[in-house]
């Protein structure tokens, strides 16, 4: 298959998007959420597949075995918003999903959410990662995502990133506007990827917790084996190497999955600046997030 040209950035309705995540943007829009859909929302590189794939273990790895062994995780979770030439749309996968509950994945900012899944009550799994490695992260995935704007050299998207010239917009108005909104919607659980770094055990039972969900300790201690980076790194149902605008050679789309890779990336002054800048965005904001593991 011929690959289109990669897209170009435009301004949104106050974000910065591409054509991938608005051609199909009625659709989206006018999705039909169900109360009992789980929703991952996560800014673009946060940790989405890894929270997507102990999702789909913890509710269907027991019950339905062959899911996990032939069909890909972005069929088994699609990703809500996205519509490539050629391919279904994620309104489209989701729609076609008959599993209860659907999981569906979105990057979408808090305040483009259709509104059915507010008014359905669903319940929403949102992760945040630390701004160095996130911007880091989604470097290295725009490099090999024929999908993605060109990023040109580490330099220019770093000030891209802080200037929110990435696709679905500012970082720092993603994490905030999600936060805000967990104040006054209880149905979010709002976690963090250095978090699952630190302690996947824990983090498994918080949201079993939040979901209702009570696994034996085998399950679980079968979803924390099968969810390790290497293992998934291996699987090739979740390591999308069926997609063809990835290219792997490049950079492979499970790359490090580390917290502080910042430091390998990050000079001392643009180091300076970003935390300064940093300061300053977030300065009104509640929510903290950790570099330091
Ligand atoms: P790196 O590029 O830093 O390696 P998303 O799924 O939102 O696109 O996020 C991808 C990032 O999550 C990548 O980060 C990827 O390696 C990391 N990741 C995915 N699964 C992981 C796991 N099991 N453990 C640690 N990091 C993981």
């Amino acid at each position: 298959m011929e690959l289109p040209p990669r897209p170009t950035l435009f301004d949104f309705h106050g974000v910065s998007m591409s054509k991938y995540f608005t051609d199909n943007w009625d659709n989206v829009q006018n999705f039909q959420a169900r109360p009992d859909d789980v929703l991952i929302a996560t800014y673009p590189k946060a940790g989405t597949t890894w929270v997507s794939y102990i999702l789909d273990l913890l509710y269907f790895g027991q019950t339905c075995p062959e899911r996990q062994a032939s069909v890909p995780l972005q069929q088994r979770v699609p990703f809500l918003d996205i519509s490539l030439p050629s391919l279904p749309t994620g309104t489209d996968l989701a729609e076609q999903l008959s599993t209860t509950p659907r999981l569906i994945k979105t990057h979408l900012p808090v305040q483009f959410v259709p509104k059915s899944f507010w008014e359905q009550s669903s319940r929403i799994v949102y992760v945040a990662r630390n701004a160095k490695d996130n911007a880091v992260s989604f470097y290295h995935f725009s490099r090999m995502n024929r999908a993605a704007p060109e990023p040109g050299d580490w330099n220019t998207y770093l000030r891209n990133f802080m200037d929110g010239k990435v696709v679905f917009g500012s970082w720092y108005d993603h994490v905030n506007g999600w936060w805000q909104k967990k104040q006054t919607y209880s149905n979010i659980h709002y976690m963090f990827y250095e978090d699952l770094i630190e302690d996947c055990g824990r983090e498994i039972d918080r949201l079993c917790s939040f979901l209702g969900l009570s696994p034996t300790l085998e399950e679980k201690n079968r979803v924390m084996t099968d969810v390790k980076f290497d293992n998934m790194r291996q699987d090739q149902m979740i390591s999308f190497t069926t997609v063809k605008y990835m290219d792997q050679s490049i950079s492979p789309f499970l790359r490090r999955g580390k917290v502080g890779d910042w430091k390998n990336h990050f000079t001392v002054a643009q180091n300076e600046e970003f935390d300064e800048d940093y300061k300053q965005k977030m300065k009104n904001s509640s929510l903290t997030l950790r570099t330091e593991l």
